[in-house]
């Protein structure tokens, strides 16, 4: 029976418009099952975040309901991946920008996750993870993350990916398909023919051929019982395959696979296996629920809602696909989420066409209908997260109308500030006093120079130690050659600026990590701030000197790893928690200063400003630690500081200078002075980190370090090479950049202390415990 004419034109037109298209709407996925064990699952997924349209990526632990975090940061993961012990998190920006993919590694115990970069360039065209890989598409040509053994033949282009534990197989692009690897019943099976669908598990793979039947090879491969023509998605596991039709239900083979009772029938958008455990996310209210194994016999749902799909512009990929209802509101603007394409080029002949079409409209008005609720349920939830968002952004933001009824603040709490800081009182002090306690200011009490002018050491009567700073005009000079020019002459009314800026930053914060004002005195032209003494000197001093103080404690990569996250806490002290948020400007190892006890505190909040609008025209900080786009664009934000830190940070791992000279990273000295020219220590160290070889940039003259310790330095590398991204908006947070460096600091002395019982004696490690 020929089908009706207008139905056929409809079904022609349709067949036209997909040929260029595979079967799925989207190559990528915003569900991943991981499996750590036999008996520990995790399942994660794109989970609303407190911010409009954004979702983070998060893990639960099916046994215990233990759930990880893995925030967004600028541009939110549209996509994840995972295997058995990691997982994987893609941006998919709209824009022409490029892509990141981050990877984390689930240990087996305990709660670390480690985390790298390891993907940044043009978008990819699909992502595809297997039990122990994570392998995709740039462009049509295969690539496979941290995996030297799989070889491609030279050429090889596909346009989907599946990857199983030993094996990757492609749909070329003539619609045959190639398996590599080292999995032989699966490389030397591969069928003959052309497929529009293509999937892998553990030991098998399966596809589904032009005609519409499913075809599975590799050992254990489930064999449907049954042709399934009406095939959309395919998820296999070990030993378990299973398919999503056309009506969204789902259909299993393999012991142990089917869906339990109660979620026979459900309609489904996406399925996802691993190992023994399948989930999918349904489409009634897009929760993620799992079966297969005894964990999810209690419980099936994960996770209540999630992301349902990737989003994309409507324009280039929902083709011929129905668009998700409701979905723009979920999406960044203009864009939507595609639900699996019904209708398949090549199988839509093998079923009637009236039938096929009839079922792909009532399909649509179901999910209409459907909908309808979820729209009403999404408005509430739009109007709810708006109004948060705005909550947050007038708790958090440096921008904007916000910002003036912030502005009182500080005077309320300048004016109640000196009763409730306890020992933190900022007192006047009289010019006659602060002569006495320094001899005139005499040169035996002086005990170096910075911009602002000369600091002297004295005596308080009450016995405290304290640096005075004093803004002379004649002692301003020789040092401050490295700072920007325009900071290097230093007049009197930026002396004045500088002054009024310190008073009113370090008057008004009390944190264990910025360093203490006790007091001032400006009196006769005289401009005086007086702070608490930091015995040990600056991070730069400790760091650069040459040799290294066999006995500094900044020969120990824990120490170092502590004074990272105490100048990070600082900073993020300042960005975070001070009322308005403060942005430093000036972050530099020399403006790390560390007590007796090798505390490291933030100093020297001259240049800090906490409007970033009533700046000038001219950018202000180091030469070495300035944000390259807050000099280029004069925009400045907190990530500039992020910038700065970073320079710290690399400075830390590889105990070079911000500026320095070298001929190369080998070398014995780690500097040669006057070899070449200047070099950045970002183009020094970053090329090593991003190419996983922080081992041949790591200082030299700290002691030999553990294998926790080389892991724990990587991290670190990882994180300062994101800090100096060349964009802020790239960069992370010092929030962000606090829990990384806890993380790392807690594994590291963790091992260090482990280490230092086994084997006493040893010289660094005994030492360091007593700094922690
Ligand atoms: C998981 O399996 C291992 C060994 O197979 C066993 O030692 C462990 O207790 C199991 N854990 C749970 C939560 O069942
Ligand atoms: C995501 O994980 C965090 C814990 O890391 C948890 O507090 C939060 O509720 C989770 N979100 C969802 C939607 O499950
Ligand atoms: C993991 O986290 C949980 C709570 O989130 C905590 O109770 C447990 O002690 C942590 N385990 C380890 C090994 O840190
Ligand atoms: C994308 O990445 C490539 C390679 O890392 C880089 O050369 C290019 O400049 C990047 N493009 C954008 C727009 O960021
Ligand atoms: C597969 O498709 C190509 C065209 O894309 C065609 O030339 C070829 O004959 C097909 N092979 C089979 C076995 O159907
Ligand atoms: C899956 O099948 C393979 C091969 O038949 C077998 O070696 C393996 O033990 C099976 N795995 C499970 C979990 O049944
Ligand atoms: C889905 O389609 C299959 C046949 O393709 C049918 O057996 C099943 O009853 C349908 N389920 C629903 C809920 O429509
Ligand atoms: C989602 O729908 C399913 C049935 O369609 C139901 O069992 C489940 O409880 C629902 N989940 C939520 C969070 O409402
Ligand atoms: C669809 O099938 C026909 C034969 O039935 C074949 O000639 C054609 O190449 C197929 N189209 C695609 C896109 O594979």
């Amino acid at each position: 029976m020929p089908p009706p004419p207008n139905s056929a034109y409809l079904f022609f037109l349709l067949t036209l418009l997909l040929c260029s298209f595979s079967a799925i709407a989207s190559p990528f996925s915003t569900l991943a099952v991981s499996q750590l064990a036999p008996n520990i699952t995790l399942v994660c997924a794109l989970v609303p975040s407190d911010l409009l349209h954004r979702y983070d990526l998060n893990c639960t632990r099916a046994s215990t309901g233990q759930q990880f975090l893995y925030r967004a940061g600028a541009t939110p993961y549209g996509a994840v991946a995972a295997g058995n012990g990691f997982l994987c998190g893609l941006t998919l920006p709209s824009d022409k920008s490029n892509s990141t993919m981050r990877w984390w590694a689930f240990p087996d115990h305990g709660n670390e996750t480690y985390e790298k970069r390891i993907y940044r360039g043009p978008a990819l065209a699909a992502l595809a993870s297997g039990d122990t890989h994570v392998c995709g598409l740039k462009g049509g040509w295969p690539h496979c993350w941290r995996w030297k053994e799989i070889k491609f033949p030279p050429g090889i282009e596909f346009s989907d990916i599946a990857v199983g534990r030993n094996f990757v197989c492609g749909r070329k692009k003539s619609g045959g398909i190639g398996c590599y690897g080292s999995d032989m019943e699966v490389t030397n099976n591969v069928p003959d023919g052309n497929f529009s669908l293509l999937a892998a598990g553990t030991w098998h793979a399966c596809a589904k051929s032009d005609a519409g039947r499913l075809t599975c090879w590799g050992s254990g491969a489930p064999v449907p019982d049954s042709d399934q023509p009406d095939i959309v998605s395919i998820a296999l596991g070990e030993n378990k395959t299973c398919v999503l039709r056309y009506n969204g239900t789902v259909l299993c083979w393999g012991k142990g696979s089917h869906p339990p009772e109660s979620l026979a029938g459900e309609q489904f958008l996406r399925i996802q296996a691993r190992g023994d455990a399948i989930c999918g996310i349904l489409l009634l209210n897009f929760s993620v629920v799992c079966w297969g194994n005894e964990l999810f016999l209690q419980k099936h749902t994960v996770y209540k809602s999630v992301l349902p799909g990737t989003c994309s512009s409507p324009a280039s990929s929902c083709v011929g696909c129905v668009v998700l209802p409701g979905s723009g509101n979920m999406c960044p603007s203009g864009e939507v989420i595609c639900q699996s394409c019904q209708l398949d080029s090549n199988t839509t002949i093998s079923l009637p066409p009236s039938q096929q079409i009839g079922s792909g409209r009532k399909r649509t008005v179901f999910v209409v209908l459907g909908s309808v609720g979820f729209i009403l349920g999404l408005l509430v939830l739009l109007g709810f997260l708006v109004f948060r968002a705005l909550r947050k952004r007038s708790n958090a933001g440096v921008h904007g109308s916000v910002r003036s009824n912030r502005r009182r603040q500080p005077l309320v709490m300048d004016s109640s500030l000196d009763g409730r800081l306890g020992g933190g009182t900022v007192e006047e002090f009289s010019l006659q006093f602060v002569l006495e306690i320094t001899d005139n200011f005499s040169e035996t009490h002086k005990i170096g120079s910075g911009s602002f002018g000369a600091v002297y050491r004295a005596t308080l009567p009450d016995g405290r130690e304290a640096a005075i700073k004093r803004a002379n005009p004649a002692s301003a000079a020789p040092f401050t050659s490295r700072r920007h020019e325009q900071l290097s002459r230093l007049d009197q009314e930026q002396r004045e600026r500088a002054f009024c800026s310190e008073l009113a930053v370090l008057s008004r914060i009390n944190h264990k990590n910025l360093v203490r004002l006790l007091g001032f005195c400006r009196e006769r032209g005289e401009l005086v701030l007086v702070y608490e003494y930091m015995a040990n000197g600056t991070l730069h001093d400790n760091l650069h000197r040459r040799p290294m103080v066999p006995s500094s404690p900044l020969s120990s990569w824990s120490t170092r790893l502590r004074l990272a996250l105490d100048a990070a806490r600082g900073i993020e002290y300042l960005h975070a928690y001070a009322v308005p948020p403060i942005i430093h400007r000036d972050i530099k190892s020399s403006n790390i200063l560390l007590d007796e006890e090798w505390m490291a505190k933030v100093a020297d909040f001259g240049l800090s400003l906490t409007n970033p609008e009533d700046e000038g025209s001219v950018a202000a900080g180091t030469v070495g630690y300035m944000d390259p786009e807050y000099y280029r664009l004069r925009r400045l934000t907190e990530k500039s500081d992020v910038y700065s830190f970073g320079i710290v940070l690399l400075e830390l791992v590889t105990g070079y200078k911000a500026i320095h000279r070298s001929m190369e990273v080998e070398g014995e000295d780690g500097e040669a002075e006057g070899s070449t020219t200047p070099r950045n220590v970002v183009e020094m160290a970053v090329p090593y980190i991003e190419t996983d070889e922080v081992a041949r940039i790591m200082d030299r003259r700290v002691a030999p370090a553990s294998s926790e310790e080389i892991e724990a330095v990587v991290y670190v590398g990882y994180v300062a090479a994101e800090c100096v991204q060349a964009e802020g908006q790239d960069r992370p947070t010092m929030g962000e950049v606090v829990g990384a460096l806890e993380r790392v600091y807690a594994a590291c002395s963790g091992a260090t202390a482990a280490r230092t019982e086994s084997t006493a004696g040893r010289r660094v490690l005994s030492r360091a415990p007593s700094f922690m």
